[in-house]
């Protein structure tokens, strides 16, 4: 009898530990988790490609006077510091998720991102003459076998550069935040200030009206109530948004509370609006809230390691 009593009462102890560890997603809310970024079929992944797009990427001679590459603008490590002020008016965005805006997750033909790429490579910032630029990378010994690792052959193309290019960024990713622990079934991954943040956020504040999905951005392009700004911007990402040290397109702002007490007022009084921009009644423990939640959405760390880029 005792031992039948000892049976149950351990096969109960063992099912309560298995439930207890399963964890279960909130369903609800799964849309807003970072899962994995799709790489376009006309531009599938290889690790060699991701290694040679970062190779480019840390690469001056990108541009034509060989003094900027596209690291020393979109500063991967620290994102969005912004670089010279002489040659460029605004700091460069964060390219962190990059690969999330749009309907890339929807759609894995949308090759939206290849398509900026190549845009940036044309501009006069870096070299504007393809023909000119694939000569000088040909010329470098140590891209051919690069290439050839990536492509299965050494031909350098401009086309090559800008697929290369689009693949690595499409590795900087920010996931696994506590928030995305949160929503797979983590429940003591945010502190009871980030749930009440994550709540104003939603309801009382409704920044979740553009800021929404995986990558918190709905993609659409809008009018934040910038003092004489009238142009639209496509809504950020706000993952690691907490990491930088400025904010909005033109860097208007320094701290996180300076932003975020922008949109709890609805903007500022005299500028454009969007409609669905408008004053909450927020108290200041409501704001320090939403900052505590902004905080959970910062990714684990993405190591970097500066690659070595080819002689001559
Ligand atoms: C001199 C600074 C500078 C350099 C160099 C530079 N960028 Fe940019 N980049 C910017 C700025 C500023 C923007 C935002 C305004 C715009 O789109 O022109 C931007 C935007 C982008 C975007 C669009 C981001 C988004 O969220 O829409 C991509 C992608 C991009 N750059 C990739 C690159 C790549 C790849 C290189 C190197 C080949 C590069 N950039 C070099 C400053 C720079
Ligand atoms: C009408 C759509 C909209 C609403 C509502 C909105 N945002 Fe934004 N948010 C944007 C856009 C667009 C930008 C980019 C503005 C710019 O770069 O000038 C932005 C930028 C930001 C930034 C700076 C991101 C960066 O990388 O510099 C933060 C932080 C932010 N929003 C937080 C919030 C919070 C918190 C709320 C709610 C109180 C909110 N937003 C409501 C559209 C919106």
């Amino acid at each position: 009898m005792k031992r039948i009593f000892f049976l149950i009462l351990s096969l109960v102890s063992i099912l309560g530990l298995i439930t207890c560890k399963e964890k279960k997603p909130i369903p609800e809310l799964e849309g807003f988790v970072v899962k994995s970024v799709i790489h376009p079929s006309n531009n599938p992944f290889n690790q060699e490609k991701v290694e040679l797009g970062k190779t480019l990427y840390f690469d001056s001679r990108l541009s034509f006077n060989q003094d900027v590459s596209c690291a020393s603008c979109h500063n991967t490590a620290s994102p969005s510091e912004g670089f010279p002020r002489t040659k460029i008016h605004n700091p460069a965005p964060s390219l962190t998720n990059v690969a999330l805006y749009k309907d890339v997750f929807k759609d894995p033909e949308a090759k939206e991102l290849e398509d900026l790429v190549k845009e940036k490579v044309h501009s006069k910032l870096l070299f504007q003459n393809e023909t000119k630029l694939v000569q000088r990378i040909s010329s470098i010994q140590g891209y051919k076998e690069l290439f050839e690792k990536a492509y299965g052959d050494p031909e350098i193309s401009g086309e090559r550069i800008v697929l290369a290019l689009s693949t690595f960024q499409r590795t900087i990713v920010s996931k696994n935040s506590n928030f995305d622990k949160f929503v797979m079934g983590e429940e003591t991954a945010l502190t009871p200030a980030q749930i009440r943040g994550w709540d104003v956020f939603q309801n009382k504040a409704k920044c979740i009206q553009c800021h929404q999905g995986p990558n918190f951005s709905d993609s659409e392009l809008h009018t934040t109530g910038l003092a004489g700004i009238k142009n639209k911007v496509r809504t950020p990402t706000l993952r690691d948004v907490t990491k930088k040290k400025t904010f909005m397109h033109n860097g208007i702002f320094g701290s996180i509370e300076d932003t975020v007490n922008h949109f709890a007022e609805g903007g500022h009084s005299k500028a454009v609006h969007d409609p669905m921009l408008r004053p909450a009644e927020l108290s200041d423990q409501d704001k320090k809230d939403l900052i505590e939640f902004l905080k959970a959405l910062e990714g684990e760390p993405i190591q970097w390691e500066i690659p070595s880029i080819p002689k001559a």
